[in-house]
């Protein structure tokens, strides 16, 4: 085994009080994403987006967040791709937001719905039309037979919609995660960390709590 047992850092930064904290988690959710993107992040919206599969397996991967409100947390992807046959499947998620630099992370639970076709049309006819030629030219998650292949299909689709719009393909748009429960994390001194947990009481408001580390 490569024994890298005594890499280990202590956490300094700073202090979560659940009294100071906002009365809802969005609100809270939004000062710490302010103050991170302060901090000039290389890509500040990346988070981590886990769903599970028809066998209870757990999958994960790295997504951008593109919008938040009291509704909820919205990203864009291919409904068809693994993440979104296990939405299908099984509507809950979860989102985890790392911010290493100011030593804090953020979970998110939730069940997630789809957003309005319109609300994806907006999105969609926003990016860069490459990327919008990009989402007809991958079957996300589908085997390739080699690079070539993508390639090709990019230059037919790229010959198929040019000199008009790109369409927003039928497979193609933006989830929701409803939080049900969201919890903020500052790491602390001798892994003493602060965590201030939310949960959702059902009638549109939040029971806060902290939590041992
Ligand atoms: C920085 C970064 C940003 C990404 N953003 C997205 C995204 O917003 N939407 C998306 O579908 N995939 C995004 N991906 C790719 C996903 O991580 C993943 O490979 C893809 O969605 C297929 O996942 P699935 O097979 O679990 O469905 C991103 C990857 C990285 C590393």
């Amino acid at each position: 085994m490569v024994d890298i047992a005594d890499i280990r850092k202590e956490y300094t930064q700073g202090r979560l009080d659940e009294e100071t904290c906002a009365p809802d988690p969005i609100t809270q959710f939004h000062a710490w994403f302010e103050q991170y993107r302060e901090t000039n992040p290389p890509e500040p919206t990346i988070m981590t987006m886990a769903s599970c599969d028809e066998n209870g397996q757990p999958w994960q991967r790295i997504l951008l967040l593109k919008g938040y409100d009291e509704q909820g947390f919205v990203f864009f992807t291919n409904y068809e791709s693994n993440k979104g046959q296990q939405l299908a499947e099984n509507g809950k998620a979860a989102l985890h937001f790392f911010w290493i630099n100011m030593e804090r992370q953020v979970q998110i639970q939730g069940e997630v719905e789809k957003i309005s076709r319109e609300d994806a049309e907006r999105y969609f006819h926003s990016r860069p039309r490459e990327s919008q030629l990009g989402a007809w030219a991958s079957a996300q998650s589908r085997p390739l037979q080699n690079r070539q292949q993508l390639e090709d299909k990019f230059a037919a689709v790229s010959e198929q919609f040019e000199g008009q719009d790109v369409p927003l393909p039928g497979y193609w748009g933006g989830y929701r995660i409803k939080p049900q429960r969201m919890e903020f994390w500052q790491g602390g001194a001798h892994r003493l960390h602060d965590r201030v947990e939310y949960n959702a009481d059902g009638n549109g408001g939040w029971q806060k709590q902290r939590l041992n580390p």
